[in-house]
C-alpha cells in the first residue's frame, strides 16, 4: 500500500518525499512524525478542484483538529484553504504563523469565555454557535455596537456509519442544536433577534472517517429542509452552508473510501437538487475536511527494541511481538478506537520479500498494540518500522504518557527533509512542574 510519494530505493528502504526514511530515523531519532508535503499540497488541490469545478464558490476550509503546528498554517494558507479551528490553542497557533484570521472559523461545543474573547479580538471570520449557554455568553462579551460574523451548527440527527467515538450529528450527539426539538429553529431565531449578529449561514458535521456518500446526502437535504423552514417562518436565507468534513481514508488495504470527485458530485448535485425542489436561493458551500486531507500524506517511524516470542492461544494475534519505542504516547488511535494501521518494514522495504506476521506494540505501561496482525518481512531489532497513514488525530492527540517527550516532526520533500516540530526535551516535559515546598 504506497501512498503519496512513497517508493523503496535500492537499499531496500522505504523513501518518502525522496527521502531515505531509515536515514530520517538516524537523523532525526524515533518515534519520527514525516509529513510528505507533496501528498499533502496534492490532496489540498484535489479538493478545490474536485469542489470549485463543480461549485465556484466552495470554500475549503482545513480542520485543523487533525494536526496543526506552523508549517501545516503556512502550506494551507498557500494552497487558498480557509482554516476550521476548535479550540483557543488551534486559533493561538493560527495567529503566530501568520495564517489570516477573516479566513478562520471557529468551533467547539463549549468555547470559555477566553476563548471566545480571543476569537473577537483576533476578528476572526467566524463563530459556529453550538448551545444556548454560548450565545448568551458571546452576547455577554460584545460591546454594544460591537458585531460578529456567526454560523449556527445543527445535529442533522444523521447517523452516519462510523466508530461512535467520531460521529456527531445523529440523534443523541453532544455537538449543535437540534432539529427534531426544535432547538435549531429557536436558536436561529434568537441569533436573528440579536443586532450584534451577523448570521451566515448553518453549519453541520456528521463524523469522521465515513466512506458511505449516502449519509452526506442525507445530511444536505436535511440541512436544505432546516434552511427553508427558516426561509418560509422568518424570511432569512441563508447566504452560506457549512456541510463539515468526514470523508474516509486508507489506513489498511481493505479500506476504499470514495474519492473526493465523488464526495463533491454528491454535495453539490443533492445541494442543488434541493435548493430547485424548495426554489431555495442557493447558497454557498464550505466543506471542512481534516483526516482526508492530511491523513495519508503522514507516517510514524519508530525503531524496533525487542522482538518477542510468546506462546498463547489467541488466534487473532501472532506469536511474535516488535515492541517499537512509541505508542499510545504519540498515536491514541489503536487503545482509543480499535484503529487499525498497516505497517512497512522501512529498513527491509522491498514488495517481494516473504512475509510473517508480527504484532507491533508500544512500549508503555499498557498494552498498547499499535497493529494487531503485520505482515513484514523478517524484522530484527534495530530495523525501522513505518506506520502509515498518521497524519491526522496522531501528533495531534499525543501526550507525555510516562513522561515520554512528544516525537519530531519533518516535512519531506524532493530529497530535501525540514524539521517543523522539535522533539520535546526531558526538561520540557517537567518544565511546568513546581516542588511540594
Ligand atoms: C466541526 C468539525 N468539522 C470538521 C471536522 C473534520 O473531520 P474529518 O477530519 O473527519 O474530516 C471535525 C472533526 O471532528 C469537526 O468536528
Amino acid at each position: 500500500m504506497w501512498l503519496g510519494t512513497q517508493s523503496v530505493n535500492e537499499l531496500g528502504h522505504l523513501t518518502i518525499g525522496g527521502c531515505d526514511a531509515v536515514q530520517l530515523a538516524e537523523q532525526f531519532g524515533t518515534p519520527l512524525y514525516v509529513l510528505d508535503e507533496a501528498a499533502f499540497r496534492e490532496r489540498c488541490r484535489a479538493y478545490r478542484e474536485a469542489f470549485q469545478s463543480r461549485k465556484p464558490d466552495t470554500q475549503i476550509a482545513y480542520a485543523g483538529k487533525a494536526l496543526l503546528n506552523l508549517a501545516v498554517c503556512q502550506i494551507i494558507a498557500e494552497e487558498g484553504l480557509a482554516l476550521d479551528v476548535a479550540s483557543g490553542g488551534e486559533l493561538y497557533t493560527a495567529l503566530r504563523a501568520g495564517y489570516p484570521p477573516e479566513q478562520i472559523h471557529m468551533h467547539g461545543v463549549y468555547k470559555t469565555e477566553a476563548e471566545l474573547r480571543q476569537a473577537l479580538d483576533a476578528r476572526i471570520g467566524t463563530i459556529v454557535l453550538d448551545n444556548f449557554d454560548e450565545i448568551a455568553r458571546l452576547q455577554s462579551l460584545l460591546a454594544p455596537h460591537e458585531t460578529v460574523r456567526v454560523m449556527i451548527r445543527v445535529a442533522p440527527e444523521v447517523e452516519a456509519s462510523t466508530h461512535p467515538l467520531i460521529r456527531t450529528g445523529q440523534r443523541d450527539s453532544k455537538f449543535g442544536f437540534h432539529l427534531m426539538n426544535g432547538d435549531a429553529e429557536r436558536a436561529t431565531a434568537q441569533v436573528l433577534t440579536e443586532p450584534r449578529f451577523q448570521l451566515k449561514g448553518f453549519h453541520c458535521h456528521i463524523g469522521s472517517q465515513i466512506s458511505e456518500l449516502d449519509a452526506f446526502a442525507e445530511a444536505t437535504r436535511a440541512m436544505v429542509a432546516f434552511a427553508e423552514t427558516i426561509r418560509q417562518r422568518y424570511g432569512y436565507a441563508a447566504p452560506v452552508l457549512n456541510l463539515g468534513g468526514g470523508l474516509a481514508v486508507r489506513y489498511t488495504p481493505d479500506d476504499a473510501p470514495p474519492s473526493v470527485g465523488a464526495l463533491a458530485e454528491v454535495m453539490v448535485q443533492t445541494l442543488r437538487a434541493e435548493c430547485a425542489r424548495y426554489g431555495y436561493p442557493e447558497p454557498a458551500l464550505v466543506v471542512e475536511p481534516g483526516r482526508s486531507l492530511i491523513a495519508e500524506a503522514g507516517i510514524t517511524l519508530y525503531r524496533v527494541g525487542a522482538v518477542k516470542h510468546v506462546p498463547h492461544e489467541r488466534r487473532d494475534i501472532p506469536q511474535t511481538y516488535l515492541i517499537v519505542d512509541g505508542g499510545v504516547s504519540d498515536n491514541p488511535r489503536p487503545q482509543m478506537y480499535g484503529a487499525c494501521y498497516t505497517a512497512l518494514n522501512a529498513s527491509r522495504a522491498h514488495p517481494h520479500l516473504p512475509r510473517q506476521p508480527y504484532r507491533i506494540l508500544g512500549k508503555h505501561c499498557e498494552t498498547d498494540p499499535i497493529i494487531e496482525w503485520a505482515e513484514l518481512p523478517e524484522t530484527r531489532v534495530g530495523d525501522v518500522i513505518a506506520v502509515l497513514t498518521t497524519g491526522a488525530y496522531a501528533y495531534s492527540m499525543s501526550s507525555n504518557y510516562n513522561r515520554y517527550p512528544r516525537p519530531a516532526m519533518v516535512l519531506v520533500r524532493e530529497g530535501q527533509a525540514r524539521l517543523i516540530v522539535q522533539r520535546e526535551t526531558l526538561e520540557a516535559v517537567i518544565q511546568h512542574d513546581l516542588p511540594a515546598r
